[in-house]
């Protein structure tokens, strides 16, 4: 199976070009070293500012196109940080346990684990899940549901059999 995906940064300052984001090629580095029965494609791979609106109108235009949307930061406390909230509005199915999960194997590593409010969850077939900002968060979140995301991708797409 080839699994779409979308690779969405939110941040203001890499937006701006000010700082170079390294955490959305983590995650492409992450997808492409995956081979086996699953491989992942790259189809979408962008970085916009932490506006909510157009973080929505974002998800929602790569939502027909691609399976998995892995989004990095704007998941903390500070007041420009609304992927959670973004990502709430426009999902149609919450998916709590991918979140939990990522939160439950990073509070091993940092207490700070606790302070990202990301969430996960599914517009229609596709899957939405926002990972914390820094690269060494994205790359231990993301490890915590690689397991789980060929299968979760074939149930949204309706292959119930395990
Ligand atoms: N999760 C893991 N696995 N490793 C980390 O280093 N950093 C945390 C947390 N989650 C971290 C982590 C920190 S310091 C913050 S502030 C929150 O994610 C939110 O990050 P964000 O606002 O960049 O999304």
């Amino acid at each position: 199976m080839v699994i779409r995906v979308g690779i969405l940064t939110l941040s203001d300052k890499a937006a701006r070009g000010e700082r170079v984001d390294t955490s959305g090629p983590a995650i492409a580095r992450m997808l492409a070293a995956v081979h086996g029965e699953t491989t992942y494609a790259i189809v979408s791979q962008q970085i916009i500012p932490d506006e909510r609106d157009l973080i929505e109108t974002t998800l929602q235009e790569w939502a027909d196109g691609v399976d998995l949307i892995l989004t990095t930061g704007g998941t903390g406390l500070g007041p420009r940080d609304v992927t959670p909230e973004a990502t709430g509005t426009v999902i149609d199915r919450g998916v709590p346990g991918l979140a939990e999960a990522i939160r439950a194997e990073s509070l091993k590593r940092t207490p700070f684990a606790m302070l990202s409010r990301g969430v996960a969850g599914a517009i229609g077939t596709c899957l939405i899940i926002n990972l914390p900002g820094s690269e060494r968060a994205v790359r231990e979140s993301l490890a915590v549901v690689m397991p789980v995301l060929p299968h979760a991708v074939e149930l949204l797409h309706g292959h119930t059999e395990h």
